[in-house]
């Protein structure tokens, strides 16, 4: 098997979270912060070791305000909901997963927000530019996808920040396709709240994300129920994190996303090195080929968006999977305005997407496979 789907989840995952997977499920399976006893206490302890390597990997200040997530979904939810503002305006883009466009959709159909979508409008990215022209008077928070989902183009988080922080507005950056690739620090760009997956760039198992509060805007909790302290009260607590993480933790995966960081931090230029190198040589050898590619010729960030025309992605990517082993997405990836706005509304794309464990061999499979579907379905191209 090739796998290129690591915009799902990265399949390959570094020995190192393995083990610590198998360690953790050995020596870790207890209840963290629910009772007094050794084994509890120990679990906690890893479990706030995580935190505060989040933390610390995220320029973040205060660990107690890394609220564990069953993945980043859960986590836009947590900032979206849980800040939603009556009467409010809220900006977002053209590059928003689901789990920021719905959580929306349902807040203005239910009469609480009324919100804007900033377009990039032919640039390569979102920038500051693009946010400013959808400001109201009511505007309170600004919400931007990172690294496009669809086809990996990235915002000017730096500059979006400074402006937001200037103009007295919240600042929720989505990076699930972003963290643990690159290089993102909350206080130097002024990103009140940022969220992420750990089975995407963290190599961490599926089950686990977070949300990161760097100041002092904190939601209200969406969800409610035990956190193992004041017990007695009927109201959920107002200490933190507790207030935000009700239920028990998914510690078997926090303590794979442990590793993950680990991994990630160690590794750093290599895995950036390596994504951009392999995503560079597709995108290239896929305009070669004259196909539509929907990702910027510059951009390096791992995932890369095509179609073969008469094809439908769907079916190019089910022909890659049964005659060559190769796993890519096709069809829509849950960001309807993306593929509006790249004309895939369609049919959808295929998408190839890069982690560190690719090799230059997958890659070079891939192409090939794609020509020899141009070649036995006589497909027309511009090359
Ligand atoms: N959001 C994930 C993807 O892009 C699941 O495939």
């Amino acid at each position: 098997m090739i796998y290129l789907d690591n915009s799902a989840s990265t399949f390959v995952k570094p020995r190192e979270v393995i083990k610590a997977v198998e360690d953790g499920l050995l020596h870790y399976s207890a209840n963290p912060g629910r009772s007094g006893h050794n084994a509890s206490i120990r679990t906690a302890m890893i479990v706030e070791e995580t935190r505060e390597k989040l933390a610390r990997h995220f320029g973040a200040l205060k660990s107690e305000q890394v609220f564990f997530s069953m993945g980043c979904t859960q986590a836009l939810n947590m900032a979206i909901l849980g800040l939603a503002r009556h009467g409010g305006h809220v900006v977002c883009t053209e590059n928003e997963h689901n789990s920021v466009l719905r959580p929306l959709e349902w807040l203005k159909n239910s009469g609480v927000i009324d919100y804007s979508i900033a377009y990039q409008n032919g640039r390569s990215g979102i920038d500051v530019e693009a946010i400013k022209s959808c400001i109201r008077a009511n505007t309170y928070m600004v919400i931007c996808n990172h690294i496009s989902n669809v086809n990996g183009d990235k915002a000017d988080i730096d500059e979006i920040g400074k402006f937001c922080r200037s103009h007295g507005l919240i600042f929720l950056v989505d990076a699930a396709q972003s963290g643990g690739h690159e290089r993102i620090n909350m206080t130097e760009s002024c990103i009140d709240l940022l969220t992420i997956a750990g089975h995407k760039g963290f190599y961490a198992p599926q089950g686990v994300g977070a949300l990161i509060a760097s100041g002092d805007i904190l939601p209200e909790p969406i969800l409610f129920g035990g956190t193992g302290t004041n017990s007695l009260e009927l109201v959920q607590p107002d200490i933190f994190p507790e207030r935000l993480e009700s239920g028990t933790l998914p510690t078997p995966a926090i303590i794979g996303l442990n590793a993950g960081i680990d991994f990630v931090e160690s590794h750093f230029d290599e895995i950036q090195g390596k994504i951009d190198d392999l995503t560079t040589f597709v995108n290239y050898e896929l305009r070669k080929l004259g196909l539509p590619v929907y990702t910027q010729p510059e951009n390096s960030h791992g995932v890369i968006a095509f179609n073969i025309p008469s094809l439908g992605s769907g079916e190019v990517a089910t022909l890659l999977d049964e005659h060559w082993g190769i796993c890519v997405r096709g069809g829509y990836h849950c960001a309807s305005l993306k593929h509006k706005a790249l004309g895939t509304l369609a049919g959808g794309a295929v998408r190839a997407s890069i982690s560190y464990f690719n090799t230059f061999t997958d890659v070079q499979r891939l192409v090939g496979a794609v020509k020899t579907i141009i070649r036995k379905n006589k497909i027309q191209v511009d090359g």
